[in-house]
Order: C-alpha cells, then sequence, then structure tokens
C-alpha cells in the first residue's frame, strides 16, 4: 500500500510525510518540482529510507502523473502542492494560477483516470485529498462567527481566489465524475521547516539576524494560528474517516493579531538566546499595508471534532516555544534557504514598500 504526495518538500507536506513515516510503515510517493519553497533537506533524515519515494516532477504533466500513478498504485493522493504566499501572488499571480488552477485541474484528471481503472473495491476505497485554506472564506470582521464550512466563499488575493478555484474544481470532480474526494480548510500554521518569507519564521530569523522586524499596517490583522503538527493530525483523521464529498475546517482555537505573535517571538528569544544589544522588540517597524490586507480569519473546526474526534495537541505556548527552540537548533538549515532567490524576494517585497 501507498499514498502519493503532492508538495512534499514544502513546509507543511514534509512535516506531513515525516510524521506519516514515524507512525506507519506505508510507502510515501512524494511528487514535488521543488520551487523556492520546495526543499529535499526538509526529508534529509528519510535518505536511504525506502518507504520514501521522491518524484521530481510538476502537477501539470499529465503524462509523468499517469505514469507515477500506474506505477505505484497509491490508495490516496493527498494535494499540497501550491503557490502559497499572499504576497507573492500580489506580485506574480501567474504562478498561482498555473499551479493552483491548471495544476489541480490536471491532477484531479489523472486522478480520475487512474481511479476509474481501479476494480470495485479499490475504487470505493480511494481518496483524494485536496488540502486548502481558510483563506477562501475572505475576511471577517472584528465579532462575526467564526467561518464554518458552509460559509460563502469570498477570497480577496490571487492566492486565495486560485485556491478557491482549485475547492470547487475538486468539488465538481466529486458530484459530477463521483470521485471520492475530501477537502480540508485550514488556517494559518507555523512550526518547523517554515520558508522565512511568512510571518513568524520571518520574524524569528529577522530577529537574530538584528535586521527589522516589518509589521504591515497596525499589525492588528487576526489570524488563527495552528501547529503544523495539528494539521498533520488532522490530516490523517479526515483521510481516515473523513465522509466522502465533505469539507472540514481545522483550526487552532487560537486567534491572535500579528503585533501580539511579533511581541511573543520577541520575548521568547529574550530569554532564549537573549542580545547583549537590548531587547528583540527594539527591531519592530511598521511598514506600509499589504494591498487587500484581509482582517481577520478565524476557524469554527467543531464539525471535524464532532464526526472525528480531533483537537489540536499543542496551545499557541507550547507550539511556539517548540517552534523558537526548532529555528534556534537548525541554523544551518536557516542558512541553506538564504539563497539568492530568497534575498531577491525580501528586496522585491520590503525594500521598495
Ligand atoms: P509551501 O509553499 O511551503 O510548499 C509548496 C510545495 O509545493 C513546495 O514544495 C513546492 O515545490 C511544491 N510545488 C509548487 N508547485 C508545484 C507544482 N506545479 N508541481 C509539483 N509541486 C509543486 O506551502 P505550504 O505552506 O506547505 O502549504 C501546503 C498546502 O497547504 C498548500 O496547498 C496551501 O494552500 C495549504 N495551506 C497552507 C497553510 C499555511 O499556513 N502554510 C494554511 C492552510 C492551507
Ligand atoms: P503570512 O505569514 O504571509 O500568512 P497569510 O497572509 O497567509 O495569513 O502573514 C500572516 C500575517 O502577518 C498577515 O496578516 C500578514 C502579516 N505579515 C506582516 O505583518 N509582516 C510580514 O513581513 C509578513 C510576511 C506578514
Amino acid at each position: 500500500m501507498s499514498i502519493l504526495v503532492t508538495g512534499g518538500a514544502g513546509f507543511i507536506g514534509s512535516n506531513f510525510v515525516l510524521d506519516w513515516l514515524a507512525q506507519s510503515d506505508e510507502t510515501v510517493v512524494n511528487l514535488d518540482v521543488l520551487t523556492y519553497a520546495g526543499n529535499l533537506a526538509n526529508l534529509a533524515s528519510l535518505n536511504g529510507d525506502e518507504r520514501h519515494v521522491f518524484a521530481h516532477g510538476d502537477i501539470r504533466d499529465r503524462e509523468m502523473v499517469d505514469k507515477l500513478l500506474q506505477a505505484h498504485r497509491p490508495r490516496a493522493i493527498v494535494h499540497f502542492a501550491a503557490e502559497s504566499h499572499v504576497d507573492r501572488s500580489i506580485h506574480g499571480p501567474d504562478a498561482f494560477i498555473k499551479t493552483n488552477v491548471e495544476g489541480t485541474f490536471k491532477l484531479l484528471e489523472s486522478a480520475r483516470a487512474y481511479w476509474t481503472g481501479l476494480d470495485g473495491e479499490a475504487q470505493a476505497a480511494f481518496r483524494f485529498h485536496h488540502v486548502s485554506t481558510d483563506e477562501v472564506y475572505g475576511s471577517l470582521s472584528a465579532d462575526a462567527p467564526a467561518f464554518t464550512e458552509t460559509h460563502p466563499y469570498e477570497p480577496n488575493s490571487p492566492y486565495s481566489a486560485s485556491k478557491a478555484a482549485s475547492d470547487h474544481l475538486v468539488r465538481a470532480w466529486h458530484h459530477t465524475y463521483g470521485m471520492p474526494v475530501v477537502t480540508t480548510n485550514c488556517s494559518n500554521n507555523y512550526g518547523p521547516y517554515h520558508f522565512p518569507e511568512k510571518l513568524i519564521p520571518l520574524m524569528i530569523v529577522n530577529a537574530l539576524a538584528g535586521k527589522p522586524l516589518p509589521i504591515y499596517g497596525d499589525g492588528l490583522q487576526v489570524r488563527d494560528w495552528l501547529y503544523v503538527g495539528d494539521h498533520c493530525s488532522a490530516i490523517r483523521a479526515v483521510l481516515a474517516g473523513g465522509r466522502v464529498g465533505e469539507v472540514y475546517n481545522i483550526g487552532g482555537w487560537n486567534e491572535k493579531p500579528n503585533r501580539d505573535i511579533v511581541h511573543t517571538v520577541c520575548t521568547l528569544l529574550d530569554e532564549m538566546r537573549p542580545d547583549p544589544a537590548g531587547p528583540y522588540s527594539r527591531l519592530i517597524t511598521h511598514v506600509k499595508d499589504r494591498p487587500g490586507h484581509d482582517r481577520r480569519y478565524a476557524i469554527d473546526a467543531r464539525k471535524i471534532e464532532r464526526e472525528l474526534g480531533w483537537r489540536p495537541a499543542e496551545t499557541f505556548e507550547t507550539g511556539i516555544r517548540k517552534t523558537v527552540q526548532w529555528y534556534l537548533d537548525h541554523a544551518d538549515w536557516v542558512a541553506q534557504v538564504q539563497s539568492g532567490a530568497y534575498r531577491e524576494w525580501l528586496s522585491t517585497n520590503y525594500t521598495a514598500r
């Protein structure tokens, strides 16, 4: 038995592959094109482990994906591969349409051809698990109830619009062709192997380098933070017991304004790696806001708890401490991802801001 994971060299995908193989002997075929966000160093601990099969390729390459499915005959596809950074989607939406929309469409078509050819029992047991985001629901006012699975889709960024389109394709492939799909919409993740273009790792990495900590606008935008290991356990729960055709929201019950997140990171670093120059919060700077910046996301995760008994294991306090410790312990990983392309991105997003 095996599963096929797409985007398994990225942040959440690599955590998922590591978690999966820590708990199961079922082979993971990992299809990843290795964009700037994909990093095989995340999976270095699996070198020589036959349960991990890495396939370098693009989800849009029908012929290659068709062959991969025939060669490995997975019982499920867990689809993480995406362009995932809102700020990059503002500067260059093209790649988001190509991977998130066209890529999901092509992958669904490969999956459908493969699934149609399975025998009855294998066909019924097959799952296409689409990993998506709470950002498809748009922005909440301060006192609005959290997003449930039936909240209207109101995406506001090129990233969230492309993910919304991919969610709709997955839904349609179930309704039209009967494909056994499940979709999960998760809130903001944080944890090990998080590329330092996103808020939490950027703040840790910049603080340690004595660089400014750029907060967009007033910093009162709210996100619902979930430790990545909890996202992985939720996906496993949905894959194992989620009802076909259903959507499950995944969240941390942990809404916090960005400003608080940055201060928490600074306080932890003050304790764990004090800087003789003074508290890290001295580096905080408020910079021009993100265009179309969503004010608040919040997930109502009662459905997954009610149906599948899933709840996050980490609180924000335990998860963020582990995360800061991980970055302190993995300076080599941080140095390795700060390539020329990474420096170019910092210049595009921050220098001219
Ligand atoms: P990431 O950007 O860290 O990783 C994406 C991975 O996909 C990379 O390894 C990249 O090389 C690969 N990839 C990109 N285009 C590809 C293509 N055309 N073919 C094959 N591989 C390709 O992203 P992430 O943060 O790990 O997010 C994973 C998934 O989870 C995404 O679908 C994202 O929308 C969703 N999600 C992310 C968050 C979050 O907070 N990061 C929250 C909710 C949902
Ligand atoms: P991010 O990690 O990019 O995730 P998303 O936009 O998908 O929620 O950003 C999280 C929040 O942090 C978001 O409100 C934007 C804000 N932010 C900053 O204030 N400064 C930064 O340098 C970055 C990268 C994000």
